[in-house]
């Protein structure tokens, strides 16, 4: 029987999950879709219900739903329970596990472009959701992090949650404090929120520069206002679209037990992306 498995969202239609799973389980030959679960909120408990009885054998999970669905599983990952989110839920054999591969999308990003950036200050703009798997990441790798967000006090609280839990000190402030560093990062909405927002919307142009590597999670625009300013000062660049690909490819194997057809998904995702 095809085993399904989909992306649950709120709106999902948008999605690139379904392409370039679907691509991947071609390439590994198994049997198996994947398909769009847009669900609204009032509609999750019958959703869950109808993974374990129809059976759906896996989900890849995305806002608003990251950490609603946590309610909803027997088990959940270690480093998905520090993160406080999850994006990928297994069903194996009607219990139901939960992983965050989105901070390994991140590291893999960051080791492809920086290789081990273990001791390199890094900043994160933005204190919500994605926020958290991206601070994650940075400190499992080593490096020194600080946390900057357009309201204060979320980034103030987002540093002492990841500095307690990591036992180090994470620096914090208001984007107008950013200074300068090797790595920084935005986690923040506003491209998605507003297509004319530009650079000077986030943060100074002239402060962008300061940085070696500046990366952006949105991947639609694949170039960012802040990533075209990088570029522009002659800094390094990573496109969102390898934090999706990563993170995909870690989604492929939970489900599947077997290595990700890596470049099979990174050609679909391209063409997507064209
Ligand atoms: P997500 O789960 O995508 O992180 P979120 O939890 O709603 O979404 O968080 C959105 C983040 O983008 C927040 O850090 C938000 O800043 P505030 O905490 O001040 O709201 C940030 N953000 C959204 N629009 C922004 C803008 N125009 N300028 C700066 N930051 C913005």
């Amino acid at each position: 029987m095809t085993k399904q498995y989909g992306i649950l969202a709120y709106p999902a239609r948008h999605s690139l999950s379904p392409a370039v799973h679907d691509a991947a389980f071609k390439c590994l030959k198994i049997d198996a879709q994947f398909g769009f679960f847009e669900t609204p909120e009032s509609e999750i408990p019958s959703f869950i219900e109808s993974v374990l009885s129809e059976p759906i054998s896996g989900l890849a999970v995305s806002l608003p739903y990251k950490e609603l669905v946590m309610n909803y599983m027997n088990k959940i990952d270690e480093d998905a329970l520090k993160i406080g989110a999850v994006n990928t839920v297994v069903n194996k054999g009607g219990m139901l596990y939960a992983y965050n591969t989105d901070w390994i999308g991140v590291q893999k990003a960051l080791e492809e472009s920086v290789g081990d950036f273990s001791g390199m200050n890094a900043v994160v703009i933005g204190a919500g959701g994605a926020a958290r798997g991206v601070i994650y990441a940075l400190l499992k790798g080593g490096a020194k992090v600080g946390v900057y967000n357009r309201t204060e006090e979320k980034a103030q609280e987002l540093a002492k949650y990841f500095g307690d839990l990591f036992g180090v000190m994470v620096e914090s402030g208001g984007i107008d404090k950013i200074d300068s560093g090797d790595i920084l990062i935005n986690t923040t909405s506003i491209w998605l929120e507003n297509e004319e927002a530009k650079v000077e919307d986030l943060m100074l142009e002239n402060v962008v520069g300061r940085f070696k590597t500046v990366m952006d999670i949105v991947y639609k625009p694949l170039i960012t206002p802040l990533l075209a300013a990088a570029q522009k000062a002659g800094s390094k660049v990573i496109t969102g679209d390898k934090m999706f690909l990563y993170q995909a490819a870690a989604q492929c194997e939970l489900w599947t037990g077997e290595k990700a057809p890596i470049e099979v998904m990174r050609e679909t995702l391209n063409n997507c992306l064209l």
